[in-house]
């Protein structure tokens, strides 16, 4: 099966570093389409740039949303940090209940654009079949060396979740421990992301519209291999870059970082 990997970015110093390690990945990986969305108000000669350079014309998508500024993150709110990528993953789907071909199996996964993948996940993930969500560990994420669905003896069913975060949700895991079978999402148009909903319940405010735990398909060796990591990118840090800027110069003049 096609699997469609949608990507929410943004601009910030990291931006092409993380783009670069990502688009790598897809050389490596012939069945998989990128819906690489831009939270913009145009598309940049950055993204499309780096997509000619990697040879993913034909098997990418470059689309472009910019989330409201009223939801955009600010540090004020106390308890209620707002979502991210709300926008422009629901705009990847609109694109894809309008473009996939829906007599093909195809999977669908959210990939944010600074986590580490190995590319044994997307052979894990070709497993799913129609009418399913595969699911797996993650690293280093939620406060955890690894968050990993529980299974049954006969290792089939979902039973439960390690999280210690929030274990209480619905479906206590990131958005990187899941992709799903396309005809979910034909079947069930409902299914979308909110901003009306608690921080670390976008993954439970999409799975909810389209599976329960017992139908959770799980995968890589039982739930046993950890294939992909939370990572976070630190802040760089410009301080004599800003110095510079003061003075009218700058370190980057016609380049693209
Ligand atoms: C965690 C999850 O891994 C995300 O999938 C989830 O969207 C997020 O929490 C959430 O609660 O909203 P985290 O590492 O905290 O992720 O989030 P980021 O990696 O900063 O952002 C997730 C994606 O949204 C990234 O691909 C990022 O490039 C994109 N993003 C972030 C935007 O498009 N616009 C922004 O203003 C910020
Ligand atoms: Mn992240």
């Amino acid at each position: 099966p096609t699997i469609y990997a949608v990507t929410p970015t943004y601009t910030r110093p990291a931006q092409k570093a993380e783009l670069t390690r990502l688009s790598h990945l897809f050389m490596l990986l012939p069945h998989l389409h990128w819906i690489i969305v831009e939270d913009a108000n145009a598309t940049s000669p950055l993204v499309t740039g780096l997509l000619e350079r990697a040879g993913l014309e034909k098997r990418s998508t470059q689309l472009n949303i910019k989330t409201p500024p009223e939801f955009k993150l600010q540090g004020k709110d106390p308890n209620w940090i707002k979502p991210r990528g709300v926008e422009q993953r629901n705009l990847a789907l609109t694109w894809l209940r309008n473009n996939v071909d829906t007599d093909r199996h195809s999977i669908v996964f959210f990939m944010d654009d600074d986590n580490s993948y190995s590319t044994e996940l997307f052979a894990e993930m070709s497993k799913i079949e129609r009418g399913r969500v595969g699911v797996w560990p993650v690293g280093l994420v939620g406060g955890l060396m690894v968050e990993r669905p529980y299974l049954s003896e006969d290792q089939k069913q979902v039973i439960g979740f390690n999280a210690a975060w929030r274990p209480e949700r619905p479906f206590p895991i990131d958005m990187a421990a899941f992709a799903i079978s396309m005809d979910l999402f034909i079947r069930n148009p409902q299914a979308l992301f909110s901003y009306e909903v608690q921080r670390g319940y976008q993954e439970s405010e999409i799975l909810r519209h389209l599976t329960t735990r017992e139908k959770l398909q799980p995968l890589a060796n039982a739930c046993r291999d950890v294939l992909v990591w939370h990572t976070r990118t630190e802040k760089t840090k410009l301080t004599a870059e800003e110095a510079l800027l003061k003075q009218g110069k700058r370190s980057d003049g016609g380049m693209e970082v």
